[in-house]
């Protein structure tokens, strides 16, 4: 089913810090929409960087042109009637600006899923930050590479501060249909 016009934003964009949550609160958030019958999309930046943007690195231009790529696939997967939810660090404000302009005003909500650093570092699911630390991955975001925090995204959750439904709950909430509407 066709997501009707008044369901809150088409694209779910979840910036973050590696470790803050993404992946977990897309695949989470992907089940509870589908339980409502809808039909969503993740783009998560680990399975695009195996495939659509498997040729690009994390130099600035490559992050660039990898939040292009994502943000030029969501506009499809939206424009298809999908609710789409992008996961990538997505670090640059300027690139997070060029992606919500491809959408019209309320179709693109930006998530801040924020945990401090200390706290990722100690989560660390895929040992890449102690792989940084150690000097074996440069460029890595949050030690050797800048995080530029959203200034005025649609939610910012704080994920050493709540649980996943919780925040589920919340991203629900901002894709629900507007009272009155059919
Ligand atoms: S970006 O900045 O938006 O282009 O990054 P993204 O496409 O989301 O890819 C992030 C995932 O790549 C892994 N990884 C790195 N992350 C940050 N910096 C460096 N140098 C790096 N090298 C590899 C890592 O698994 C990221 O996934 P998440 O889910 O964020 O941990
Ligand atoms: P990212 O995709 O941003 O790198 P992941 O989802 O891969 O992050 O990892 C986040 C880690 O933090 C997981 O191990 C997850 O279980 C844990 N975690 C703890 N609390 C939360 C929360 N409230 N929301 C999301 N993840 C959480
Ligand atoms: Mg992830």
């Amino acid at each position: 089913m066709s997501l009707p016009l008044n369901a809150g934003p088409r694209v779910l964009w979840l910036t973050g810090l590696s470790g803050a949550g993404k992946t977990t609160l897309s695949e989470a958030l992907a089940r509870g929409l589908r339980a409502r019958g809808e039909a969503v999309a993740v783009l998560d930046g680990d399975a695009l960087r195996r495939g659509l943007c498997a040729d690009l690195g994390f130099s600035p231009e490559a992050r660039a042109e990898n939040i292009r790529r994502a943000a030029e696939v969501a506009r499809l997967m939206a424009d298809a009637g999908l609710r789409v939810i992008v996961a990538l660090i997505s670090p640059y404000r300027h690139e997070r600006a060029l992606a919500r302009g491809l959408f019209r005003p309320g179709e693109f909500a930006e998530v801040h899923v924020h945990a401090p650093l200390a706290v990722v570092e100690a989560r660390d699911p895929k040992g890449l930050y102690a792989r940084a630390r150690r000097g074996e991955i440069p460029q890595f975001t949050g030690i050797d590479a800048p995080y530029e925090a959203p200034e005025q995204p649609e939610l910012r959750i704080d994920t050493a501060d709540c649980t996943v439904d919780e925040a589920v709950d919340r991203m629900l909430v901002l894709c629900q249909p507007a009272a009155g509407a059919d």
